[in-house]
């Protein structure tokens, strides 16, 4: 195929996978698109690892790297990522009522508390070395040591440090935005690609849907290209998106019920199972609104007398803990640590009806790409 996507990174398929999985990154890359390893849940040393094995593993074809660089977080954060205070100064920011919650929900559902101080404490160092500025140019530093083809930023405009360090290595920058104003912005500050991610999308979320945001952005940014995510995990939707304007598709959903995918096995069947309403966009998982499987930790902070989601770190502290800790009792069939586990996924969870290679996933998508595309050829040519 050829989109200004396509010859800029000598791709076959303008087709782009944002996945946390460095084999579904490889199998991406290898049949033909580009993967997109998510930096976020790693420290340096373990994401120079992940990287490295990448490396062995694609033969020189181009794959990408994702970072979160929230333009807003908790000061609590911020001070601790300065060294002011440290991570007890983000533990400390946390109120005892959302501890007290916490309890009561395990205490609901029958599952065995976690040992939380631990839990707490491991959260805290995972959320400040993520999402801080300065954890997230570790990660930065780390990527760009090794050839990557693509350094991508959520949450916000990339930090000036980013683009000029990746300017340096001769990497593109891409960004993840939820409108065309954000868009503007992303260009003005010297980003080169724009994920246009509609609010169908898994993971932070705008409102606006792929549908409508795509034209706007495509219009707004031009000729800078844009890649259009959220809700598309088919080839009849990756056509649609490319009749929008954008110059390639960017897709995170599909890949976690891969054979690849290190979802957690309860977690890709309750995807398999869920349909297209089952997700919702919440504050739970991380303070930001995320799109995820609706379950019964979701229905928990909703309800009138739960306290609300703190902001960004703050409730990745009280959450992630707490869910990785759900995840594993859920593996052993305890039927509350299965009714509370949820994850990040789009809409198009309802498309998602069976385990395939990667590799198969690719194929597929790029034989129905092409099915739509002689469709649409013979209703102009008729
Ligand atoms: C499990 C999961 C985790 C995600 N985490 C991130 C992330 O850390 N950084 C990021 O830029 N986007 C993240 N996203 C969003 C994806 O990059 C992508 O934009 C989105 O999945 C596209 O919509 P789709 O889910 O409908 O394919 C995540 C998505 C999923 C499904």
């Amino acid at each position: 195929m050829l989109t200004d996507v396509c010859a800029r990174f000598g791709i076959e398929f303008p087709l782009l996978a944002f996945s946390h999985c460095r084999d579904v990154v490889a199998a991406v890359t290898n049949a033909g698109g580009l993967g997109v390893l998510g930096a976020v849940a790693y420290t340096p040393e373990r994401l120079d690892e992940e990287l490295r094995w990448i490396d062995d593993h694609v033969g020189g074809r181009p794959y990408g790297v994702d970072v979160l660089v929230p333009a807003k977080i908790d000061e609590s954060a911020r001070r601790a990522g300065r060294g002011d205070g440290g991570l007890d100064t983000m533990l400390a920011a946390v109120p005892p009522e959302h501890w007290t919650f916490l309890h009561d929900l395990f205490a609901k559902y029958d599952v065995p508390l976690p040992d939380l101080d631990r839990a707490r404490r491991s959260a805290t160092r995972g959320a400040g070395t993520q999402v801080t500025p300065e954890g997230a140019t570790a990660l930065i530093d780390v990527s760009l040591a090794h050839p990557i083809a693509l350094i991508a930023n959520a949450l916000g405009t990339p930090p000036p440090a980013m683009i000029d360090r990746a300017r340096a290595a001769g990497v593109p920058v891409a960004a993840l935005v939820g409108t065309a104003e954000h868009a503007r912005r992303q260009v003005a500050a010297g980003v080169d690609f724009i994920v246009a991610q509609g609010g169908e999308a898994g993971g932070h979320t705008g409102e606006i849907s792929t549908l409508v945001l795509v034209p706007e952005v495509v219009d707004a940014v031009a000729p800078v290209p844009v890649l259009a995510a959220g809700g598309i995990a088919s080839g009849r939707q990756m056509a649609a998106a490319l009749a929008l304007g954008a110059s390639g598709v960017w897709c995170g959903s599909v890949w976690l019920t891969t054979e690849e995918a290190e979802t957690p096995p309860a977690v890709k069947e309750k995807l398999l199972a869920a349909t297209s309403r089952d997700t919702v966009r919440s504050r739970s998982r991380t303070g930001k609104p995320a799109r995820q499987l609706r379950s019964a930790w979701t229905d928990a902070w909703e309800e009138p007398d739960s306290p609300a989601p703190l902001g960004m770190p703050l409730q990745m502290i009280v959450a992630e803990g707490a869910l990785r800790h759900i995840d594993k009792i859920a593996e052993t069939g305890h039927p509350g640590a299965r009714a509370l586990a949820n994850y990040f996924v789009g809409q198009c969870v309802g498309q998602l009806n069976t385990i395939k290679p990667t590799r198969q996933v690719v194929y597929d998508m790029i034989e129905e790409f092409a099915a739509a595309v002689d469709r649409l050829n013979t209703i102009t040519s008729t």
